[in-house]
């Protein structure tokens, strides 16, 4: 699967986000090294910080499946993720995150690349 037929995967899941409060639907979605896709969407609640991310749940979706840090090869995210996901994004060793930012434009990073300095245990 090529960078551009997963961000096309993170555009169709954004459609299914639950985002009634800041209208902002974000769809991610990874592409493990044995070849699957995990999707994921942002998901709000009236109670504000409860909301969570779409390449949060598409981390955990990936993690469900079975995979660990090293098992994922790129992310693809409708948005430029926010200064957690690159944190979480990190921690599994991506070796890309393909996002488009608010111009429209489509930039590939790596994780490191996202967040230098990061922290680790
Ligand atoms: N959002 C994401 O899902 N991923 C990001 O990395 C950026 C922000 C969501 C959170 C919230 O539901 C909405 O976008 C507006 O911030």
């Amino acid at each position: 699967m090529t960078d551009d037929e997963l961000l096309q995967r993170a555009d169709e899941a954004g459609e299914r986000a639950y985002a009634p409060y800041s209208r902002f639907g974000v769809g991610a979605a990874i592409l493990a090294r044995n070849g699957a896709v995990h999707e994921g969407v942002n998901v709000e609640n009236a109670a504000f910080p409860l909301g969570t991310c779409a390449e949060s749940g598409a981390l955990a979706a990936a993690v469900a499946a079975g995979c660990a840090p090293g098992d994922l090869e790129a992310i693809a995210v409708t948005a430029s993720p926010c200064g957690g996901c690159r944190q979480r994004l990190y921690e599994f060793r991506l070796d890309r995150v393909v996002f488009r930012r608010d111009d429209g434009t489509v930039a590939t990073r790596t994780p490191g690349e996202l967040l230098p300095h990061t922290f680790e245990l």
